[in-house]
């Protein structure tokens, strides 16, 4: 049974996952080549699928003293990973084997089990065009008379992947385009389609594998801080083809860590004066953010979070002060094991003041890797569930992005437990289970 004032639920009428999932990837780099190894891995029983939400978390139902909590993958109808099937698109040839060599992510002891699987993977020419990311030159590229040319080919490459699989998600682990404000062509369908014929400079690369993916009727995720698909075009695209769209950026390491101390400080109503965040990386998502335009697309996607949490306009006395700054160095010797440093600045009772140091030495695609899955899973499932379809912005999705996307007028919410509430709820919702609210005044009853 559902709460009372919930809507109606759907779990009698969400299609069933059946057959091959196909994924497309767009950029097929050191996230790519590490999820998509990794899903192989995990199928051949070589590893376990760890920090996969979708494959490893657990849901309650019903009451505490119920004891049923079952994993999320035997709860709601998502896709195994027995069924999926991948393949992808970037601006170098070769094959993923490859790849993953020059990724340097995982070793090579993993990666030769595997071999033959990952050579079969080979990238179709990309939609490039080095003004939107400097620090690349690309050699497996499209050729087209205008944007609407490149966007038409991959909308081909779409189709021909249909008839190999059942259903279709498209990823953006592609690099991060330079930063892109929306202009008139982004606010409506029209104008976004007719600024594909004019070669308008506001369209970026990835906005043609949205549109083609979308116009398909396909779920876009988008892994980076690019424009992309919030934009007013992308929201009318998505609703009109039923084709679900979300948030910008995985939520991986750093902010990761800033959305779970943000709203630890104000839930205990600590003020914070400073924040200061850097990070060394070494792989080429490090060398294409060392480049001014891209970083400040990542930079606005980092920043944009703390403001939501702390809320300064309701609490002045505590943030309204805050210095935030983020930076990132790109040094090749740590390749893609990153380390970001934090020093927070915080005060406490009367004013006086206290600091916070963070350190963290992560791996930055092997905690991007699960995001993806669940990601490409979840959006499936959005797909197939008559309540969330149409939506548009899959806001229960938040969870996994740096920034994520909302309805218009309404603030994203960035709090990493109030995003993991949502999202559980939202799959207790779509089949029809009680939602927690974490009242608990029944187990108390007079
Ligand atoms: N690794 C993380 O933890 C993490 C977290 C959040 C976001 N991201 C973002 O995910 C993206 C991928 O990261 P990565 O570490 O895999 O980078 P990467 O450089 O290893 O891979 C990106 C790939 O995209 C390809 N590419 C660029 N433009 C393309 C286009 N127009 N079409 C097709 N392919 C294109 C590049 O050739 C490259 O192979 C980056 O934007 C990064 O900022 C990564």
């Amino acid at each position: 049974m559902s709460t009372p004032g919930a809507a109606t639920p759907v779990a009698a009428s969400i299609q069933p996952a059946t057959g091959k999932l196909g994924i497309m990837t767009v950029g097929m780099g050191a996230v790519c080549t590490t999820l998509i190894a990794g899903v192989e891995a995990i199928r051949k029983g070589l590893a376990k699928p760890i920090g996969s939400i979708s494959q490893m978390g657990t849901i309650r139902l019903g009451k505490r003293t119920d004891a049923n909590s079952p994993l999320i993958r035997d709860f709601v109808p998502i896709a195994k990973l027995d069924d999926l099937v991948f393949t992808g698109w970037d601006i170098f040839g070769g094959n993923l084997y490859d790849a993953a060599k020059t990724a340097q992510v995982l070793d090579s002891v993993t990666l030769e089990k595997i071999r033959p699987f990952l050579e079969s993977i080979k990238p179709m020419p990309a939609a490039f065009d080095q003004h939107y990311v400097k620090r690349l030159t690309g050699t497996h590229i499209k050729s087209g008379k205008n944007k609407r040319d490149l966007a038409d080919q991959i909308r081909k490459d779409i189709q021909e992947f249909k008839k190999k699989t059942d259903r279709q998600v498209v990823i953006w682990t592609g690099s991060t385009e330079i930063f892109l404000e929306p202009t008139a062509v982004h606010q409506s369908l029209a104008a976004f389609e007719k600024g594909m014929e004019d070669n308008d400079p506001g369209i970026a690369p990835s906005q043609l594998y949205a549109w083609a993916a979308l116009t398909e009727g396909i779920p876009f995720i988008n892994g980076a801080p690019n424009l992309t698909v919030d934009i007013p075009a992308m929201n009318e695209l998505s609703r009109k083809m039923n084709a679900p769209i979300c948030g910008r950026d995985f939520k991986t390491g750093q902010t990761f860590m800033k959305s779970v101390l943000a709203p630890a400080f104000k839930t205990r109503m600590l003020g914070v004066s400073g924040w200061f965040s850097t990070n060394i990386l070494g792989n080429r998502d490090g060398e294409v953010l060392d480049e001014p335009g891209s970083f400040k697309t990542k930079e606005e996607s980092k920043l944009g979070l703390l403001e939501m949490i702390l809320q300064p306009d309701l609490h002045p006395d505590l943030y309204k002060d805050i210095y935030h700054k983020i930076r990132i160095n790109y040094y090749p010797p740590r390749a893609d094991n990153k380390e970001s440093w934090d020093n927070i600045d915080i005060f406490g009772w009367l004013g006086y003041p206290m600091q916070l140091k963070v350190d963290f030495l992560c791996r930055d695609s092997i905690l991007a890797a699960p995001l993806a899955l669940d990601l490409c899973l979840f959006m499936d499932l959005a797909t197939r569930t008559p309540g969330l379809r149409g939506l548009g912005i899959q806001e229960w999705l938040s969870f996994y992005f740096k920034a994520p996307d909302s309805a218009p007028g309404v603030y994203p919410e960035h709090d990493l437990f109030i995003q993991s509430m949502k999202m559980k709820n939202t799959l207790r919702h779509i089949m029809g289970e009680d939602l927690i609210t974490h009242l608990g005044l029944d187990y108390y009853g007079e």
